[in-house]
């Protein structure tokens, strides 16, 4: 009895979750997490055929959207709240990786690091946050990197870009604490999803990238999922401005050498 009456305390109510780019390895495994949960899911991306399988295994609308385009994004997220009643929660799971040192990035590739990572991000919380300030609540989430924080070589453009997001994180969390909307972000590093494929399909690189990590591993989408899960639900009603580090230890600690 009395477990019965903790579990229904703890249990979350069911939410209407919106994903960018849900069809991605962080944002398929999230959607896939939240269904399974019973969460009501929707989501975006710019591949139709990517799209329609992951509606068809998990009945969840979707629909084509570019996040660089603002006009796009301004249009889309209203649609989705007008479809599902409501945007409890919306997650920016968009971005990409780019090794460079600064004096080899041509100045179309930063151009286009900062327009991918940073400005849909910042779109995505403009358009977002207009829908969930009518309805006094909601969280956003968005994505980072483990090299914003840390120093890490040739990641100048993307931890550039990523500190972006950190910094406006924090400003949007203070801005809309008091109309009830919780801002926060994961800065993951290395995890083997479609984007990471350059990097982890070459087994040289993979053994490098997993011996950078002092728990000698490289992350899982699901690893990162959960947390957002996590950051989604009342659980976390008391956390916003935040940016969680999830990356094995790799950027605050010093492995112990082994004997
Ligand atoms: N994987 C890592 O090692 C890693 C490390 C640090 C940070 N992160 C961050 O984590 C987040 C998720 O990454 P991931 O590894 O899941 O990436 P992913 O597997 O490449 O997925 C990215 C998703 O975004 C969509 N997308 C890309 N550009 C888009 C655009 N302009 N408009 C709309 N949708 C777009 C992709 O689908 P379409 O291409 O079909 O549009 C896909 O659904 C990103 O912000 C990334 O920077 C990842």
């Amino acid at each position: 009895m009395q477990a019965r009456v903790f579990r229904s305390l703890t249990m979350s109510k069911t939410k209407t979750i919106v994903i960018g780019g849900i069809t991605g390895g962080i944002g398929a495994a999230l959607a896939r997490r939240l269904v399974a949960s019973g969460h009501t899911v929707a989501g975006f991306s710019r591949d139709p055929d990517k799209l329609k399988a992951l509606s068809e295994e998990l009945g969840i609308a979707t629909c084509t959207c570019d996040a660089t385009d603002c006009a796009a994004i301004e249009a889309q997220l209203p649609e989705f709240h007008q479809q599902l009643g409501s945007i409890d929660g919306y997650v920016h799971a968009i971005g990409s990786i780019y090794l460079k040192a600064a004096h080899m990035t041509p100045e179309n590739d930063w151009l286009n690091t900062l327009h991918l990572n940073l400005s849909s991000a910042f779109y995505a919380l403009r358009a977002s946050t207009k829908l969930m300030m009518k309805q006094g609540s909601g969280a956003c989430l968005f994505f980072s990197t483990a090299a914003a924080q840390t120093g890490l070589a040739n990641h100048e453009a993307i931890a550039a870009a990523k500190g972006g997001i950190e910094a406006m994180v924090r400003s949007a969390a203070s801005t809309y604490s008091s109309r009830g909307l919780r801002i926060n972000a994961i800065a993951p590093s290395l995890t083997d999803t479609p984007l990471a494929k350059p990097i982890i399909g070459n087994p040289q690189a993979l053994e490098f990238s997993k011996k950078m990590h002092p728990l000698g591993e490289i992350g899982q989408a699901d690893h990162v999922a959960s947390l957002a899960e996590w950051l989604l639900s009342e659980e976390a009603r008391f956390v916003t401005g935040q940016t969680y580090v999830i990356d094995g230890g790799l950027s605050s600690v010093v492995p112990k050498p082994k004997a």
